[in-house]
């Protein structure tokens, strides 16, 4: 874990956006942090895993690896939904490599089976080995819960309930309505930059009109507003007018949820994005994509705007992102201004995370 120093109390102080400057550099670059964050920021809070219509029979899984911890999530024999460690009670080997669907779990490395609650019912050839009980031996089961039938998981077990980490989020976008979207398909980036560069670029529109020369000419940014709530960012645009994927009416809302959650929903439409860290250096981009159209061509034509467009997106804010990456290793660079217009977002991202390493050092 990171060693805090007196300096990195003074970064942790919330100052007036006027007055205030960026996170220091080596928060986003030193191998330490990158523990802390993982370990004491983002296995405390919930992950995004998925959509419970991904699994609509008894016995459907996913498989995924989110900060460190290989995960299987199933649907039982009550229709409930678990997640499990995915790693095997015998040798640490996996129940399952890719999402699917079965009666039993079984473990790619020697057969062992255990059932869809999770308890071992199956060990080929064991007999002779003594003091072995199948039914202690069981698969580690991590807190799940639904909002709105997305499934997030709780590493550590005492985050407050989903509900409340996500609060207000489906009143304040009514009337589109989070129960009526179906998965349509998951996009993963790899990054060659901190998670949280890849957030800050989030925070802003700042660099609209430079990075993406094609969304500033579809997107007006000028009636944007950014909401600062407890553990949320809510950036909000009406969509209005031309002919374009994204004037469709209605309005659009990106939710950053503290910590490396992204919302983007908007009529018809919500974007699931979630920023996975995996060492100081690197970060995954995971994109699940859901649509409320029911009409299969309506779908096809909506879905393909919509990816070709985050795509192009997606590439221009890796490339900013990677570049701002190198320039925070520099060594030239440590800490810098917030523009009040247009960086409230950042400003607000940045306190979340004074707050959160404040409390973790006042612990240590
Ligand atoms: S590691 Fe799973 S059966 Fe051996
Ligand atoms: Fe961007």
């Amino acid at each position: 874990m990171y060693q805090w120093t007196e300096r990195d109390h003074e970064d942790m102080k919330i100052r007036p956006i006027e007055l205030a400057e960026t996170i220091p550099a080596h928060w986003f670059t030193h191998p330490g942090m990158h523990q802390t964050d993982r370990e004491l920021v983002l296995a405390k809070t919930w992950q995004y895993v998925g959509h419970e219509s991904q699994l609509t029979k008894a016995g459907d899984y996913l498989v995924d690896e989110i900060i460190g911890r290989p995960i299987l999530v199933v649907r039982n024999l009550e229709n409930e939904i678990l997640c499990f460690s995915n790693v095997c009670r015998h040798r640490g080997g996996a129940l399952a490599t890719k999402n699917g669907s079965a009666r039993a779990l079984r473990c790619v490395y020697h057969a062992w089976t255990y059932n869809l609650d999770g308890v071992l019912v199956g060990a080929p050839k064991f007999e002779g080995v003594e003091n072995f009980n199948k039914h202690e031996c069981t698969l580690p089961r991590y807190r799940m819960e639904s909002y709105e039938g997305f499934l997030f998981v709780n590493f550590s077990g005492d985050a407050p309930s989903l509900a409340e980490h996500l609060s207000g989020v489906k009143e304040t976008i009514q009337p589109i309505n989070l129960r009526g979207m179906h998965f349509y398909k998951r996009v993963v980036y790899q990054v060659k930059a901190n998670w949280k560069v890849y957030i800050d670029n989030y925070m802003e529109g700042y660099h609209i009109l430079h990075v993406h020369p094609g969304l500033a000419k579809i997107l007006d940014v000028s009636g944007y507003t950014t909401t600062i709530e407890k553990n949320k960012v809510l950036q909000y645009g009406p969509l209005a007018g031309e002919d374009n994927p994204y004037h469709t009416g209605g309005a659009a809302y990106y939710y950053q949820v503290f910590p490396n959650l992204m919302l983007n929903i908007l009529p018809g439409r919500v974007q699931m994005n979630s920023i996975l860290p995996i060492d100081a250096d690197h970060c995954l981009t995971v994109f699940d994509f859901f649509f409320d159209e029911k009409d299969p061509a309506k779908l096809e034509s909506r879905a393909k705007d919509d990816l070709d467009i985050s795509d192009v997106v997606q590439k221009e804010d890796i490339w900013i992102c990677e570049l701002v990456q190198k320039g925070l290793k520099s060594g030239t660079y440590d800490k810098g201004r917030i523009c009040v217009q247009e960086e409230r977002g950042v400003w607000a991202f940045h306190n979340n995370l004074r707050d959160a390493y404040r409390h973790i050092a006042s612990k240590q």
